[in-house]
């Protein structure tokens, strides 16, 4: 992270640029959701194609699904949401504001402790509430599942859960992937799609929200080879992470301390990133051992075990888990991509996003509105617009458009001038070096395509240099 990069600061450029609005802001809005705007959009989308081409389109070894939302409700009973799916919470005997134990307890062990000869109440308790002040309420069980009901009539019957994450949709379509996919272990298959918990304290901006998007990968394993499994997709995912333009210094790995591992979880380390608020999880990758398969197996009553041809043996497989939320990796690639600089004693605000993640590859700027200008700036836009996300400005100062672009991270922005009419040529001019070169406006678009990495807008050394 850049050393002056604030979560306002992000906030506000997204607000500004069309990234994220706050949801039904014309209502007041609505606490902890948000609106992807026009840029935010093709971010996310960006976000979602880099980890997607990543995990199944460039491996052989792992297929996608898309499953439902809502499930049968012994899902949620069989995978141990209903019963451990929860956080401790504390209520204010005042105000009536509920708070996570865990805060308070952070919150009381900084502030200075009353000495007492013989304490009565456990340290933790002494904490006040945030709010009012007030006493606060012991501890009690509160699950983040949001619950709804199927159907006319609101009955305990009828109850359905909205996913908490898109993992078990992956689980129970275990057996109909590997009838389907003929394929062997190990095997991955990974979702993408819209997760829901009713966190108690959502906030940090997109950081932690009620309803966030997952991107999960369960990746399937002989019982014994979980452990090198484990270790090779950390190396991955961190790598992940590196190659889209995230500065090393920025990440680290924590492995989970036993008691802070989820209860399906073995193993589990967490990829972090310095997000302005301090070092937090940007990612988990879980080692889940054959909990979920064992479970779902029970609770189904369906034989969810394997049969290895290889070594002709029947088990449950393992599963090691990455999962990461597209919402905090936007985030993350933001506040990283956030620059600010000074150019000819001007401050010009920057999105150093790797292309592949920018949101528009290209701008098309005619030099002015004038009407000699537009009809061949409007057939170099529409010349590019086939083959790469491209906007089209024309509405003030060139300088004033140039900002616009550098904020919204444009790679390229292409000047049609005076001068084009005459001899056919238009400039391209970087965003991060500022240089401009004249080239042929035929040539505009494999010009673009080579510098820009190839198709889909891989990584390209040259870019990823640049990054540091
Ligand atoms: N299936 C395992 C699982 O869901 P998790 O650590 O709870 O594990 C994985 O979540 C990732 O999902 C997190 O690292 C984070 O990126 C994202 N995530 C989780 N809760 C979130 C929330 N409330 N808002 C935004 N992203 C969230």
């Amino acid at each position: 992270m850049s050393s002056n990069v604030t979560m306002e600061k992000i906030v506000s450029l997204c607000k500004r640029r069309g990234f994220i609005f706050p949801s039904s802001e014309i209502y007041g809005g609505l606490s902890s959701c948000w609106d992807y705007g026009p840029m935010g959009v093709e971010l996310k989308r960006n976000v979602r194609h880099a980890w997607w081409k990543a995990i199944v389109q460039d491996r052989d070894d792992v297929v996608g699904v898309d499953t439902s939302i809502m499930m049968h409700p012994n899902v949620w009973k069989a995978s141990g949401h209903v019963d451990s799916f929860t956080d401790p919470l504390v209520e204010c005997k005042s105000c009536h504001l509920r708070w996570r134990a865990e805060e308070i307890e952070n919150q009381a062990m900084k502030q200075p402790q009353k000495e007492e000869a013989h304490p009565t109440t456990p340290p933790i308790w002494r904490g006040t509430c945030p709010k009012c002040g007030g006493d606060l309420t012991e501890p009690r069980l509160f699950n983040l599942m949001f619950k709804s009901f199927m159907g006319p009539v609101e009955e305990e019957a009828s109850t359905v859960y909205l996913r908490p994450e898109t993992a078990q949709g992956i689980f129970v379509n275990f057996e109909n992937v590997v009838n389907t996919s003929r394929k062997k272990l190990p095997l991955g298959i990974a979702q993408i799609g819209k997760s829901f918990r009713n966190e108690i304290t959502p906030g940090n901006f997109i950081f932690r929200t009620r309803e966030f998007e997952h991107m999960e990968l369960e990746y399937f394993v002989k019982p014994g080879t979980d452990g090198q499994w484990l270790d090779y997709w950390v190396k991955e995912r961190f790598d992940w992470y590196v190659k889209l333009g995230i500065r090393k210094e920025n990440l680290r790995l924590r492995q989970h301390g036993k008691g802070e591992l989820a209860h399906y979880a073995k193993d589990c380390y967490d990829v972090e990133y310095l997000f302005p608020m301090g070092w937090s999880e940007l990612e988990g990758i879980a080692n889940r051992s054959d909990y979920d398969l064992t479970q779902h197996a029970k609770y189904s009553g369906r034989d969810l075990s394997y049969y290895d041809g290889q070594s002709r043996e029947r088990y449950i497989p393992y599963v090691i888990e990455p999962s990461a939320g597209v919402d905090r990796s936007v985030l993350a690639f933001l506040i990283d991509a956030y620059r600010e600089e000074m150019v000819e004693e001007e401050k010009r605000v920057v999105l150093q996003l790797q292309p592949a993640l920018a949101p528009m590859k290209v701008a098309v700027l005619p030099l002015s509105r004038n009407e000699k200008l537009t009809p061949l700036a409007k057939k170099v836009y529409q010349q590019l617009c086939p083959s790469f996300m491209a906007d089209y400005d024309d509405s003030q100062g060139i300088g004033r458009r140039y900002r616009r672009q550098d904020e919204i991270g444009t790679p390229f922005c292409v000047t049609v001038d005076f001068q084009s009419l005459e001899d056919h040529q238009a400039t391209i001019r970087e965003r991060d070096s500022l240089a401009q070169i004249r080239v042929p406006i035929e040539t505009l678009e494999e010009t673009l395509r080579a510098k820009l990495g190839g198709e889909p807008f891989d990584v390209s050394p040259l870019w990823a240099t640049r990054q540091k």
